[in-house]
């Protein structure tokens, strides 16, 4: 801990003497608190901070329409335009991967998940399928499963370590959460859990915003706080040590996340990437979605809010939209890429402006709830480490199959609990109809066989299949075909020994 002297120094030529307003009347405790945390931040970079964030709200966002172009045909992949041996030939290189322990999984899972509105951690959040899982306890259940099919090619025993990036808000939840479910079954060791460092929130005056009196009002730096974690934390050292060479990095609230998923992983490898990332065709040109291109050359996302609505509804010769590559937080970086960043980049990456309602406390000392927009975070964005790569490739993935994710809180138009629930069981629904199952409804009458039953829809039955026992679909005809399958249809591991034996 820093002397309150040198404490007080440096936020005066920070110009922000008002952080101490309060000290006097601050019990022995908050004193200690306050100083703790005022230990703990960049104050010599605190002027620096609190300025740029104030300008940075200021200035206007500037187009970027002109510089703009697709990234090119021979850097994006596909999975509903290429063949089906293809597809296999990528999954192969990703499962041989997998099974040399040479692929990590990296969780972003410090978000405050205000927009859910819930006072914990987004992965502990139950959406209300059949089995009562969360979202951690399905992650859990895909990285056991993906271990094992890769085993099972290969005859090995092999680990996708677990990294899950935590911060002041989530860290201590999410450890008692996997402590009180025993991990989940997995290997406590091969769960990796750190946390990314606060910032302070800040006026639009450049002034840090007091929570309390004897408290700063803080935020995560944004999931791009994850290249600061990594070195603040040693991360990088330890997927060294346990030999793994490929991260796939994910965001903790898209239910349908295929973890360290080998056809991703394949189609990387076999393009020699550094970095790359899974996007989704745009559902219509002003879905607001950031969209991965090129501006001057360089690779980067750009914000619906960016570019001119004539820009995104244009069309190529095949009718598709020319800027469709919808960014869904999936990325896929070498460990190599990673220490490159770590050591020349991530003094570089781009600040975002947040503009929120943050609860303060005014000159006066009156507690205040905020009615409109008072103050600025700052964010960086795991994304912008692209413009750094030397080989960059997006990969196009399904949505219905592989992007639902939960931001808002039930009752909202968009991605709500109900929303992922209905994706992830209309996914389970296909996958049974396809392998042959005939699923009834509640009444005991049956219901289509159709194959195109998408995330929107309300799936026709609860039709819920353990990540354990398959991971995309893969091995349920053995178990399904023929068979006629009640509602609700959960298939567990236990129920699918059981269909084996009978
Ligand atoms: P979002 O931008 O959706 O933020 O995060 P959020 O915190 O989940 O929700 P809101 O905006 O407060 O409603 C996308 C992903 O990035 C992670 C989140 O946990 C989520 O997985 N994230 C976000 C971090 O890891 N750190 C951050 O500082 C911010």
């Amino acid at each position: 801990m820093l002397p309150l002297d040198q404490v007080r120094r440096s936020l005066e030529s920070a110009g922000q003497s008002h952080v101490l307003q309060f000290w006097p009347e601050l019990c022995e405790e908050e004193r200690d608190g306050l100083l703790q945390e005022l230990s703990q931040l960049d104050l010599e970079g605190l002027r620096e901070h609190c300025e740029g964030a104030a300008r940075a709200a200021a200035s206007p966002s500037v187009r970027v329409d002109q510089y703009m172009e697709p990234v090119p045909p021979e850097s994006v992949g596909s999975v509903r335009k290429s063949e089906p041996d293809r597809l296999s030939a990528w999954e192969s290189e990703g499962l041989l991967q997998i099974s040399q322990s040479r692929v990590g999984v990296l969780l972003l899972a410090g978000g405050q998940g205000t927009r859910l509105g819930v006072q914990y951690p987004k992965g502990m959040y139950d959406v209300g399928l059949p089995s009562g899982k969360t979202l951690y306890q399905i992650q859990a259940e895909r990285i056991h499963k993906v271990q094992e099919l890769a085993d099972q090619k290969h005859g090995s025993k092999c680990t996708v370590p677990w990294f899950i990036m935590t911060s002041e808000f989530t860290l201590a939840p999410t450890e008692k959460f996997f402590k009180e479910n025993n991990y989940f079954g997995l290997e406590p060791s091969n769960i990796v859990m750190f946390e990314q460092r606060m910032i302070p929130a800040v006026t639009f005056d450049g002034k840090v915003i007091l929570q309390g009196k004897g408290k700063i009002a803080m935020a995560p730096d944004g999931n791009g706080g994850l290249y600061q974690a990594l070195v603040d934390n040693k991360v990088l050292e330890d997927m060294k040590k346990r030999g793994v060479e490929y991260l796939h990095v994910y965001c903790v609230d898209n239910i349908l996340v295929k973890m360290a998923d080998p056809v991703f992983m394949g189609f990387c490898l076999s393009k020699g990437a550094d970095c790359g990332a899974k996007v989704v065709a745009k559902a219509y040109p002003a879905e607001p979605v950031g969209v991965i291109c090129r501006l001057r050359g360089i690779t980067q996302v750009v914000e619906y809010s960016e570019i001119l609505p004539e820009t995104a509804e244009l069309r190529g010769s095949d009718g598709e939209l020319i800027y469709s590559t919808g960014n869904i937080c999936n990325h896929f970086f070498t460990r190599a890429f990673l220490n490159d960043v770590a050591k020349k980049f991530k003094g570089k990456l781009k600040q975002h402006v947040a503009i929120k309602k943050v609860p303060f406390v005014d000159s006066e000392g009156n507690q205040v709830t905020p009615t409109k927009p008072n103050g600025i975070k700052m964010e960086k964005f795991v994304f912008d480490v692209f413009p750094f790569s030397r080989n960059f490739v997006a990969f196009e993935v399904e949505r219905q199959d592989e992007f639902s994710p939960l931001k808002n809180a039930a009752g909202a138009a968009t991605d709500t609990p109900t929303t992922a629930r209905s994706s992830l069981l209309a996914q389970h629904y296909r996958w049974a109809t396809a392998a042959g199952g005939k699923l009834l409804d509640q009444h005991g009458n049956p219901l289509p066989h159709t194959a195109s039953v998408s995330a929107g829809d309300t799936p026709p039955s609860q039709c819920e299949i353990s990540p354990l026992v398959s991971y995309f679909g893969e091995g349920l005809e053995q178990l399904l075909r023929g068979r006629t399958l009640p509602s609700p249809f959960i298939l567990d591991e236990k129920r699918a020994k059981e269909l084996q034996s009978q």
